[in-house]
């Protein structure tokens, strides 16, 4: 894969194991029910999931829209977009949801049809984030919502990684996103693409137990992908966390910026 591509091209080549290991990464766990609490989806509403994965939020949110409700789940990659389907299937919620691949960071929805656009982890990976907030504008109608969820790679905290090993691993790693410090662009992008009201919370959930380690562990991968560190540095850092992980030391905090916006009226 081409650096200059890899962001977007690592989500369109993905090897099955690594599909496996994803769905795990992004299960749907009712804790995680804060961070999507601002988006205050109801009974009947018209939602977009962009970039919905293996669709576990796609799930929660045709859970939410009930019956009368319609999910449009969006991504690049074919093999998330089947899984997705399989996984409605199986929860007898496909009538709810439909599936969309897309190639560009475009809807492909008519305009002001929808009534919240929700997207989580995602607009690291997008050409243009304000490109694509402005289409996410187009397809809302007045009064609708966007919400996005997403980390900031510069506020990650993973112990017992001191600073300068963990920036020299997220630097070589850092060709798999195209804007890694999105979390703290949010509200500037948003205000930029045309939302008057915008509201940021920020949310921190230490994980101490492992279940995110799976997080550096990727980025590991990625920094490995890069060449551009030696392969030894690589695999202490990485052993480095499994063993802090096994010893009860380990200690991980990646902030979630949850920025929301309401779409104003056509000017
Ligand atoms: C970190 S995952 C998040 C998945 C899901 N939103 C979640 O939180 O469970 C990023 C997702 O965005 C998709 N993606 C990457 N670039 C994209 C783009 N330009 N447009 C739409 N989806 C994209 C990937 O295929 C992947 O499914």
């Amino acid at each position: 894969m081409k650096a200059e591509t890899y962001y977007r091209d690592h989500w369109l080549d993905i090897d099955p194991d690594r599909i496996e290991a994803y769905e795990e990464m992004f299960r749907w766990r009712p804790e995680m029910a804060p961070l999507l609490a601002p988006a205050e989806i109801s009974e009947g509403q018209t939602v977009v999931d962009y970039g919905c994965g293996p669709g576990m939020l796609s799930l929660e949110l045709a859970q939410r829209v009930g019956p009368s409700g319609h999910v449009h789940a969006v991504d690049i990659n074919d093999l998330f977009l089947e899984r997705a389907e399989l996984h409605a299937d199986g929860e007898k919620l496909r009538e709810r949801i439909e599936f969309h691949r897309i190639e560009k960071d475009r809807l492909p929805l008519e305009d002001a049809s929808v009534d919240c656009v929700v997207c989580k982890n995602v607009l690291e990976y997008v050409d243009d984030p304000e490109e694509t907030l402005r289409d996410f504008r187009r397809v809302l109608r007045p009064g609708g919502r966007v919400h996005a969820i997403d980390s900031d790679w510069g506020m990650l905290v993973v112990e017992p990684i001191e600073p300068e090993r963990l920036r020299c691993i997220f630097d070589a790693a850092s060709m798999a996103y195209k804007t890694p410090l999105i979390g703290r662009k949010l509200f500037g992008c948003m205000r930029a693409a045309g939302f008057d009201e915008v509201k940021v919370k920020v949310l921190v959930g230490p994980d101490t137990k492992g279940r995110a380690a799976a997080i550096p562990l990727n980025m590991a991968k990625y920094a490995r992908e890069s060449g551009q560190l030696p392969e030894a540095e690589i695999d202490q850092f990485a052993q480095d966390i499994k063993d802090a992980v096994e010893a009860g030391t380990y200690l991980l905090v990646l902030p979630q910026f949850l920025v929301t916006a309401i779409a104003p009226e056509p000017r």
